[in-house]
Formats: C-alpha cells, structure tokens, sequence
C-alpha cells in the first residue's frame, strides 16, 4: 500500500529546490511586530510590504483595549457553535453593526473569510443549482462550489461576453436556480471585476449575484463597502461576502443581504453551523476597527496615495506589473519561478517583505512578487520597498549571468 503523503513527493522536491535559494517562505516568521508595518524577521528589522493590512489598523489602542475588555468580559473562547451555546451579545452587536455599515438587512459572522464563502455558497447551492465562477476564483469559492454539490462553470477572467454565453448555454435546470460569483478586487494582480456590465446582465437573464469584498472592503467606494458601493450596483448585488483579515484587522468573516430569508442560513449552513463561534476579543477588535474605518475615511485617501506610490515607482524603475492601473496590491511579474524566488530572498536580506507567489496559486501561472500597500506605510518605507525592488532585481540578473556563463 502506498504511503498516503507519496502523492505529494513531486510538490515537495519543488519545495525543496526553491528552499535552496534561502528561507522557507511557506514557514517564515514574523519573530516581533513593532507595527503595522514593522517586524522583526530573521533578527532584522523588516518593512511588511504584504499583509493586506490595507488602512494600517492593527495596533490601534483603543480597539487593543477592546479586545483586552473583551477577554476579561467573556474568557479566551465560547466553546460551542452559535447555534448552540457560542452566540454572544458580541458576535449580535457585530452583525448588526456590519448590516448598518454595508446598508443591508441581514449580516452572519463566520469564523474565517474561507468558511464564509464555503458557508455562503455550499448554503445558497445544492445539486439542482448552477453556480458561474471566474477562473482566477480564490480557493474558498473553488471549494464551496464543490462542497455545494451544484453545478460550476467557470468563464474566463474578467470575460463579461464569456460569462454571457456560459449564461446562456446554461440554462436554469429542473427546480434549480443560478449563482454568478465575482470578487471585488482580485488578490493576485490587483484588477477589480467589471461589476456594472456584470449586473446588467440580470436584465436579459435570471441569476442571483454574490461578490466576495474580501480585499475591496474598506478600500473601495466612498465610504469603503466596496467595489458595488465604487460602482454604483449595490442593489444589483444578492449577497456580499468579506473577512475580517484584511482592512479589519483580524479573523473571521461575514456575509451580508437584503434577501428576506437569509437568516434561514444560520440553520442551513453547515460552515456555520458546526463550527464553534469566533472568540469573544475578535468580535470586539473588529468591531472597534469597523467604527474607526466609518469614522476615518483619510485612512482610504492615504492608501490610495501610497498605492499610486509604489505603482508609479515600480513601473518607472521598468518592473513589469500584473495590472496596468493603480491599486493597493501591486505585483511584479518575474521571468521564471527561481528568478521570483531569487529576489524575494534578496528582498528580504534588504530588510522588506513581499509576498512570494507561484503556480497554481496564481492566474496564467505568472510566478509573482506581491505587494500589498498599507495606509500606514509611510512614503520613505515605500522609497525603501521600491529601493530594494531594484537592488533585488540587480542581484537575480547577476546570478543567471553567472549560471549562463
Ligand atoms: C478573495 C478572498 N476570499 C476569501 C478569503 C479568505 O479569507 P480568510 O483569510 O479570512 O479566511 C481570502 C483570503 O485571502 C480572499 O482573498
């Protein structure tokens, strides 16, 4: 019988090639955080350039203090799913602050951003349904459409006549409905949905919409609800999913809508339903981090001016970019696999951290550095990310010269 670890001997001889350029990336660690910005990483002080730590908010006093308040209120963990003994007055005052601040009726906190889409979509989904996803989907959306059991059909990135014909080859089957999900902002190259062209389509044919807001959230739109708020499609939109690991700061995940019998979800969701509830202190940080991004629209501006920062510096310095616009992840597209993994250790021996991404985790198998901009980065740390960008990229082409030669 072969062992059941054999089938990934291929994935980790991969790994163990590229761990032979210098650290593991999978396995690196944050040994100290001095701030938003700041660790401590192999000994030396690092820029953190990829944490999708969008408005900066992780140290904020106040929302510390509320997560201390927290645990001393209602202990370490609630022990129990919230449709058992886990639902707090916490976890209800965090639904209802997300349901006001997104503009909807209904709002249901998951554990994470991942169980929320699982959650969301394996609950709205059964056998009978069709669900239309975009190829570069992240990884949740890929796996609630399998855990739905409906059908699934991918159009191409971004492809609004792709997904119009999908539509119309696919008809609604037999007692069944469609779901079309979209992100609001791609993680990978930073490129945001064509939302509006998208929810136009619902005037020629009959679908529900999802968008996941997990990296738009906060980012985008004028008071930060996302890419349907920037468009001016929120009523277009069925359901919103978002996670709380990016511009709030923590863990977990919701999902928002203004249908009538969302709530009946809470019962027929199993993500939701068999999983103990989020700890008491995250309810209470993000909920601090929730008032501050209302009451701190500046943070939004700031991002934005670090984001055209390093877009512009990067691409007058001749990296090629994964998306020709500005936006706050911003990824440099590198010749091969073993030049990305060259240079995010070069990076990292310059003192900045990226995040290093490769196939198949990313769209067209493009072996990428990925930067994520922080409204707390100030503009000399950004010089600095950009500085050592350079310094890496000298460093990549002397060694394949010298492999060459
Ligand atoms: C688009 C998208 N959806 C969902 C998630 C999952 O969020 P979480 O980290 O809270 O599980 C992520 C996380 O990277 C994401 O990028």
């Amino acid at each position: 019988m072969p062992d059941l670890l054999d089938k990934y001997r291929k994935l980790k001889s991969r790994h163990d090639a590229l761990v032979r350029f210098g650290a593991d990336a999978v396995m690196l660690v944050n040994e100290r955080l001095l701030s938003p910005t700041r660790a401590i990483i192999n000994g030396r002080e690092t820029i953190l350039a990829g944490t999708n730590n969008y408005l900066g908010l992780t140290f904020e006093k106040e929302c510390i203090k509320a997560g201390e308040q927290a645990l001393r209120d209602y202990g370490t963990g609630t022990t129990g799913s919230r449709i058992a003994n886990g639902t707090y007055a916490l976890h209800v005052a965090l639904e209802q602050a997300l349901a006001d601040f997104m503009q909807r009726q209904h709002c249901m906190v998951f554990s994470t951003g991942f169980q929320a889409n699982l959650g969301m979509i394996a609950g709205l989904a059964g056998s009978n349904d069709t669900i239309f996803i975009d190829m570069d989907s992240h990884a949740s959306i890929h796996d609630g459409c399998r855990l739905s059991g409906a059908k699934v059909v991918v159009f191409r990135h971004n492809d609004v006549e792709h997904l119009r014909r999908r539509l119309e080859r696919n008809p609604p089957r037999e007692g069944g409905g469609r779901l079309v999900i979209v992100e609001g902002l791609y993680s990978m190259l930073g490129d945001t949905a064509p939302l509006r062209e998208i929810v136009a389509l619902k005037d020629e044919h009959d679908f529900q919409l999802l968008v996941d807001e997990a990296h738009s959230f906060g980012v985008l739109g004028e008071t930060g609800r996302g890419l349907a708020e920037a468009e001016g499609v929120e009523d277009g939109v069925d359901f919103v999913v978002g996670t709380f690991s990016k511009s709030l700061g923590g863990i977990g995940g919701y999902a928002v809508s203004d249908h009538p019998d969302f709530d009946v979800l809470r019962y027929a969701s199993r993500p939701y339903m068999f999983t103990a509830a989020p700890a008491p202190a995250s309810m209470a940080t993000t909920l601090c981090i929730l008032q501050q991004i209302s009451a701190r629209p500046q943070l939004r501006q700031q991002l934005w001016k670090n984001a055209q920062q390093l877009h512009g510096g990067l691409k007058t310095r001749g990296f090629q970019l994964g998306f020709d616009g500005v936006s706050p992840v911003v990824a440099v597209i590198c010749p091969s696999e073993e030049a990305a993994v060259v240079m995010w250790n070069a990076l990292l021996e310059n003192g900045v951290y990226v995040n290093l991404a490769l196939p198949p985790g990313t769209p067209n198998k493009l072996a990428l550095l990925r930067c994520s901009v922080s409204a707390a980065h100030t503009a000399e740390e950004i010089d600095a990310v950009i500085d050592a960008f350079v310094a890496a990229r000298d460093a990549m082409l002397a060694m394949m010269a010298q492999q060459s030669g």
